[in-house]
């Protein structure tokens, strides 16, 4: 059977970088859209909800901030933040995952990286799980300090390692092994084979914290979110 560019990309033994990387982002999300959430739910037994909800408790904003959920994919976040009260905006590179998002808020194609709004336009940001995803992420921190207003808040999610020797064994043998079986078996296996492998693009703790600080941010914390499975980042836009 032909295979596609992003499943070529994914299997090798390196990762893509730059132009190539995004090419073959934006295909795996098309053609993994309409069963993201199912495979998600299962993956996760659900604790991808939770992780969202803390996220968006975490923003502590007033009702009727406007937050923009940048990489939606099919909008978790944005049905959260519109329970909440805000005003939620959905961004998202795919075009498949923008079509199964049923949030109904209004939703954006646009790079994360070049984003389509004035400077301190926003209150919030929320990021669920795709900062591995992105090419920059000096420029993705760069461009969220632009678009937020002084004070505005953000809450970033993506996977974790977590620091307990046992529970990083278990999660490694889960997402190394399990979990492709299961993207094979509901929806696409390269795909969710570069779950696991995908973590290697994201950099350590203390330096996501220091990037965003040298972007423009104060107050930010980074914390881990059951046992370290996830960690999430937040911080408020200097002023
Ligand atoms: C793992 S999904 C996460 C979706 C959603 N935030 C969630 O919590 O389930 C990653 C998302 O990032 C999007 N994405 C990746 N690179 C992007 C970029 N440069 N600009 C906008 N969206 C991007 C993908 O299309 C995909 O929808």
């Amino acid at each position: 059977m032909p295979r596609s560019p992003a499943q070529t990309s994914w299997d090798r033994d390196t990762l893509p970088e730059g132009v190539e990387k995004r090419t073959a982002v934006q295909a795996m999300f098309d053609a993994i859209s309409p069963r993201y959430d199912l495979v998600n739910r299962v993956m996760t037994f659900r604790l991808d909800t939770r992780w969202r909800r803390i996220a968006v408790d975490s923003l502590q904003l007033p009702p009727s901030s406007v937050v923009v959920d940048l990489a939606s994919g099919t909008g978790d976040l944005c049905v959260d933040l519109a329970a909440r009260g805000h005003r939620p905006i959905s961004v998202d590179l795919s075009i498949g995952m923008l079509r199964n998002d049923r949030s109904g808020v209004p939703r954006v194609q646009a790079d994360v990286l070049v984003l389509p709004f004035g400077d301190a336009a926003v209150d919030g940001v929320t990021c669920g799980f795709a900062l591995r995803n992105l090419v920059d992420l000096d420029v993705f921190f760069l461009e969220l300090a632009r678009v937020l207003r002084p004070g505005g808040r953000i809450a970033l999610l993506d996977v974790g390692i977590p620091a307990n020797p046992l529970l990083r064994l278990g999660n490694a043998v889960y997402f190394g092994h399990i979990v492709p079986r299961i993207g094979a078996l509901l929806s696409d296996g390269p795909a969710y084979r570069y779950l696991p492998r995908s973590v290697a693009y994201l950099p350590p703790p203390e330096s996501l914290v220091s990037m965003l600080d040298g972007a423009g941010f104060d107050d930010v914390r980074h914390r881990r979110l059951t046992g370290g499975l996830t960690q999430m980042l937040e911080g408020t836009r200097r002023r």
